[in-house]
């Protein structure tokens, strides 16, 4: 594994190993246990969208690990007035051991790969958010200690987490049904990876997919840069939405997961986020463990 760009790119072996080395980061943490595995090293993170988790999770995260984090605000650097994402990745490979880069096109992060020498992590394009989905899977782990043969509902967007979650979840040996409206599917890509399994659906009511699920996970029905388009969608996903009356489809025991920031009232109700806060939290406080398991995967002398 020499980046993590999307989910597509790893293996069940390499999801597993991230979320094993997490699992032991995390208890590391919680037992101050120190270690210095990334003693020295320079993480560079380029953000061309706002964030709260990424950014302080990956600069706590490394910092964490004895090395550094440098904040990168895409309209600071050279790139915000054009200079070739291909430079870019030549120029930055020769200061820094690995970047973390959110942005909008799925494209630019495979081309920073590409040219570049350094590894590189993507924290969220438009395409896939993939970090999010390994904190996700690790907190599905830790509220059920398996992950094959469970069922996650996802109710939304057919957006980036949609995508990484269908992914993921199938790579892991589990099931995913996906409730989106007309109009709202996931891309042509995503469909033809998951229809090879015969534990994926995409319907168009959230009821059907809800049906004896163990999670159940939304996110906002406008993605960041789609500011345009809330009111036109605020009427599409009308219904979208995981309340109490959806949540007695599921499995008695099922859990609530969202990758925040959240929009109360529509795609979840402030019942259930309330009361589902101790799942959600912990999910978004894996994000800290997950990604310092990438970056050791990834950046760490061994790697
Ligand atoms: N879930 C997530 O990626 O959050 P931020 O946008 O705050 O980074
Ligand atoms: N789909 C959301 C996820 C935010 C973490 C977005 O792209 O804005």
């Amino acid at each position: 594994m020499k980046h993590l760009l999307k989910m597509l790119d790893l293996s069940k072996t390499e999801i597993t190993e991230i979320l094993d080395l997490a699992d032991r980061l995390k208890y590391e943490k919680k037992h101050a246990i120190p270690h210095n595995l990334l003693k020295g090293k320079t993480l560079g993170m380029i953000f061309e969208k706002s964030s709260t988790r990424t950014r302080v999770s990956f600069e706590a995260g490394i910092y964490q690990l004895g090395g550094q984090g440098l904040f990168l605000s895409s309209q600071e650097l050279q790139m915000g007035r054009g200079e070739p994402i291909q430079d870019t990745a030549r120029v930055l490979s020769r200061y820094l051991d690995g970047i973390m880069i959110r942005t909008f096109k799925q494209d630019d992060v495979e081309k920073l790969a590409e040219f570049g020498e350094i590894p590189v992590i993507n924290g969220l394009t438009d395409f896939s958010h993939p970090c999010q989905v390994l904190a996700d899977l690790m907190t599905v782990r830790e509220y059920k200690n398996k992950l094959e043969g469970l069922k996650l509902c996802y109710v939304g967007d057919g957006n980036n987490m949609a995508n990484s979650l269908t992914v993921g979840c199938l790579k892991v040996g589990m099931s995913i049904s996906l409730a989106c409206p007309d109009g709202y599917h996931p891309p042509q890509s995503v469909l033809d990876f998951a229809k090879d399994y015969n534990n994926f659906e995409l319907v168009s009511d959230p009821v059907n997919a809800a049906q004896d699920a163990d999670v159940v996970y939304t996110d906002v029905w406008a993605s960041m840069g789609m500011e345009s388009e809330v009111a036109q969608r605020r009427a599409a996903f009308k219904g979208y939405q995981v309340s109490h009356d959806l949540l007695k489809h599921c499995k008695s025991d099922v859990i609530v997961l969202h990758c925040l920031p959240a929009k109360r009232e529509e795609e979840i109700t402030a019942a259930v986020m309330e009361e589902h806060a101790n799942e959600i939290f912990d999910e978004a406080e894996n994000r800290l463990h997950a990604q310092k398991a990438v970056m050791v995967k990834l950046m760490g002398d061994d790697s």
